[in-house]
Formats: structure tokens, C-alpha cells, sequence
């Protein structure tokens, strides 16, 4: 299946729209598409002059996006690319200066239920969890051909599990018997590593395993490092930045660049604190639920 019949629920989308008013005739780069949720609400409120360039890894994505956005009254472009590519792509338009840098991290509900995607514990699909297939590297390949000492390290590392030399040390002892292909078999393995009598704590067992993975595959800090790192240069005066992450090793990243800008007089930051959803939102969407919206204005 390709996930279009999912729908996906824009996090954060009222307390964003209420912090970040923005004249009709600006530019918006919502750096992760998705299935233009976001950029919906927003585009409704920008004129002819406006426009949303919207990014992706996902060509999927794009093409979701495509038809979620048709009819909007601003000009929208969209382009499948990584979103640490930022500077070139909107240099690449004829655009110096925009008005509105949005990132809203890590997946959609449809490629976590797509089995292109390799990305799900929840489901049995082939191990891949590349979101941009242009990428070489699988989580399959990762994991049937590192050493234990660098699973352990990364499962460690982008995961923060406290048990990943158990997880990577059953992980290499099942590979001597057979390729691990699969996430069923990942997540069955990594839950024989943690489990004792079958019991699970709040969380899937996996999750920090698959996490760390993901992360790994998609060069995700790197990437969310280099796009922080391109964007006071893009932003024009009185900007914004905003940046919706799932997990505190991005949140972390977030938070001190937005530090770092605002002492050295390149921001002031809108969010004193991380803004959370409310209760009501998780229990409407449950992806809501480790969401940290983070926001910062160029001076
Ligand atoms: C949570 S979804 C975004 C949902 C979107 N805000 C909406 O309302 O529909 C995250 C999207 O970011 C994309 N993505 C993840 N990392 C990316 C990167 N480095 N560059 C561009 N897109 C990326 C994923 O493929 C996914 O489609």
C-alpha cells in the first residue's frame, strides 16, 4: 500500500498559526511536506504574491502533497530534497530572503504503515527505513553487516538505550543463523534481548532500537544540524523558525542553536519552554504525544 488512505494530523497546527502571523505576500519553506497539513493552513492565509516552497526526502510525500495543496491562492513549489539542502534549493528559485522556515520531524502516520518504508515494529515489512530511496545504505544492511561493538554504539548513542550491548550482542548471534531482513524479526529480537516472562514496560521494546536505526540510516541530526545551521542566512528580519521535534536528542539540537543565536543577537526566542500539545490534541492523535515545538525570531 502507499499510506495515501491515512490520514495525517498537523501537530501543533493551532499554536503555530496563532504565533506566526505572516504578511500575504510571504515566503514560507515548510522543509518537511509531509501531506501538506501544515502548509495548508498556512497557504490559506497568503495571496497571489505568497508562496510555500515545500520540501521533501519522500517522493511520495511530494506527490500527496501535490494534490493536497492544488488550489491553494500563493504559489507552491515542491521539490524532492533533503531538507539540509535548504540554501540551494531556495537560492535555486531566485529567492534571497523568506519569511517562515517550519521543520516538523521525523515521519507521517502513512510511511510508518507503508511497507516501502521498512520502518514499523508494529507490522512485519522488509528492513529498510531509507525515507529518500536514494540513499544506499538500509537498516538491513546496517544491521547484518556492522560489528557489535558499532551496533552496540549506535543502538547506544541515537537510541539512549541503557541495554544495547545485550540488543546488539543477540542481534550478531542470530545473524550467524540467518539474514535479518525483516522489522518483525528485528523487533522479536531486540524484545527477546529486553523482555523477562514476556513483560513490556510503557513502550514497545523496540522503540529505541528502530529509533536509533531510523536516525542513522537518514543522517537525521546531521541533517537537522546543517538546516538550523543554513537558516539565520535565509531568514529575513523579524522571521521565524519553527521546529517540531519527537525526541530529546533533536529537541537537545534545537535548543542550543537557538541559545547560541540568541546570544550572539541573531534570534530571540518566542518559546521560553518547548511548547507540548495539550491532552485534548494527544487524545486525537496519538503522534502528537512526545511532540516539543520550538520557536525563534530573526532580529
Ligand atoms: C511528520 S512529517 C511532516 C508532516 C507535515 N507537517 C504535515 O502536516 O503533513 C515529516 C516529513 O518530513 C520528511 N523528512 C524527514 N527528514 C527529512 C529531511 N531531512 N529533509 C526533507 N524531508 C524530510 C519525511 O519524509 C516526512 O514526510
Amino acid at each position: 500500500m502507499d499510506g495515501s488512505a491515512t490520514e495525517h494530523i498537523p501537530v501543533l497546527a493551532d499554536v503555530l498559526v496563532e504565533q506566526i502571523r505572516l504578511p500575504q505576500d510571504a515566503v514560507v519553506v515548510d522543509t518537511t511536506i509531509g501531506q501538506g497539513g501544515h502548509s495548508l493552513l498556512f497557504g490559506k492565509g497568503l495571496g497571489p504574491k505568497g508562496a510555500i516552497i515545500g520540501l521533501d526526502v519522500d517522493i511520495n510525500a511530494i506527490r500527496r502533497a501535490q494534490s493536497v495543496l492544488e488550489g491553494l491562492p500563493c504559489r507552491v513549489i515542491l521539490i524532492n530534497s533533503n531538507f539540509s539542502e535548504i540554501a540551494d534549493v531556495v537560492r535555486g528559485q531566485g529567492i534571497e530572503k523568506v519569511d517562515f522556515i517550519l521543520a516538523d520531524l521525523g515521519v507521517c502516520s502513512a510511511q510508518l504503515e507503508d511497507d516501502r518504508m521498512g520502518l514499523s515494529f508494529q507490522r512485519n515489512m522488509p528492513l529498510d527505513m531509507r525515507l529518500d530511496k536514494r540513499l544506499k545504505t538500509t537498516a538491513a544492511d546496517i544491521i547484518n553487516r556492522a560489528d557489535e561493538k558499532t551496533l552496540a554504539d549506535l543502538i547506544y548513542k541515537f537510541g539512549e538505550e541503557r541495554a544495547s550491548r545485550r540488543i546488539a550482542r543477540f542481534i550478531v548471534e542470530r545473524r550467524h543463523r540467518e539474514p535479518i531482513t525483516t522489522t518483525g524479526q528485528l523487533a522479536a529480537i531486540v524484545s527477546s534481548a529486553l523482555t523477562k516472562g514476556g513483560q513490556w514496560s510503557k513502550i514497545h521494546p523496540a522503540t529505541r532500537t528502530f529509533q536509533a536505526l531510523r536516525i542513522a540510516v537518514n543522517n537525521e541530526l546531521e541533517n537537522l544540524e546543517t538546516l538550523l545551521g543554513s537558516a539565520p542566512a535565509l531568514l529575513g528580519q523579524n522571521g521565524y523558525i519553527a521546529v517540531i521535534s519527537f525526541h530529546s536528542l533533536e529537541d537537545r539540537i534545537v535548543k542550543t542553536d537557538f541559545k547560541n543565536n540568541e546570544n550572539n543577537g541573531i534570534y530571540r526566542i518566542v518559546t521560553k519552554k518547548p511548547i507540548s500539545p495539550l491532552r485534548s490534541e494527544i487524545l486525537n492523535n496519538r503522534r502528537a504525544r512526545s511532540a516539543k515545538l520550538r520557536i525563534a525570531q530573526k532580529v
